[in-house]
């Protein structure tokens, strides 16, 4: 953890999740009382679908909501997408880009990602910028190489220190398997002093950098000491309620 910086526990639905999920939210809810509130930021980000009626299931609760995903375009003919205004319309307060199953599946370029995450910063959310290194590149020794490449081509122009960047790497996403804390810190430590390049050293120090990959109670607490991380972008674990808290307790 950073002292000065106030950590983030963001769920990550992926394509999960229809009105009767609802629930789950409401269970976090319940859960995230006063101690919690002032320790650890929550936020959920639904299928765009579930959005509007979730961030509204959650007025007074303190928990934002996110897309998980947004077009580069305002509006116009793009169908299929979601806007970054469409998001703010919604009642989101965050949107991810650049997750590694968007960069993946639909073959999404940093520069891709960096006009996302400009569009959503001029939409007034705050963009959750996810990198990652694949196994073959973790294994080649190009794991640091390539997350600082990733961050140079899709930090936002204009991003200030409520940025948020999630290191995922894409071998630990959904497999159960994680990096040793050294490595998560080796790794958070460059992305700072990156960070500390593109955007200037006080505006990095501030901004908060989420470990996301096989979060679970279990590992949360080991992760969540490490330096340099300030929160967690959690897949799978963040629709148990019950394991959520459990995650967001570890960063308290
Ligand atoms: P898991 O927590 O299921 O590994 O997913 C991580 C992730 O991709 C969050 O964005």
């Amino acid at each position: 953890m950073t002292r000065t910086i106030k950590p983030l526990v963001a769920g990550n639905w992926k394509m999960n999740g229809v009105k009767a999920d609802l629930a789950i939210a409401a269970e976090v809810a319940k859960g995230h009382d006063a101690a919690l509130r002032r320790a650890v930021d929550l936020a959920i980000c639904p299928p765009a679908t579930l959005l509007f009626t979730l961030t509204a299931s959650l007025i007074g609760s303190r928990i934002a909501t996110g897309g998980q995903d947004c077009s580069a375009h305002d509006s116009g003919a793009y169908t299929g997408e979601v806007s970054a205004p469409m998001l703010v319309d919604a009642g989101a307060s965050y949107a991810i880009v650049g997750h590694s199953e968007r960069r993946t599946l639909h073959g999404e370029s940093n520069a891709q990602v960096k006009a996302k995450a400009e569009a959503a910063l001029a939409a007034g959310l705050t963009p959750i910028v996810c990198v990652g290194e694949t196994k073959d590149e973790r294994e080649a020794g190009k794991a640091l190489a390539i997350v600082r490449k990733q961050l140079r081509g899709s930090v936002p122009d204009g991003a200030t220190a409520s940025l948020v960047i999630a290191y995922e790497p894409v071998w630990a996403i959904g497999t159960g398997l994680t990096p040793t804390a050294a490595d998560v810190a080796e790794m958070h430590e460059a992305i700072r002093a990156e960070l500390g390049r593109i955007l200037g050293k006080a505006t990095a120090a501030s901004v908060r950098l989420l470990y996301g990959g096989s979060v679970k109670p279990s590992n949360a607490v080991e992760l969540m000491n490490v330096a340099n991380v300030d929160g967690a972008l959690v897949g799978g674990a963040s629709l148990k309620a019950e394991d959520f808290l459990s995650i967001a307790r570890a960063c308290a």
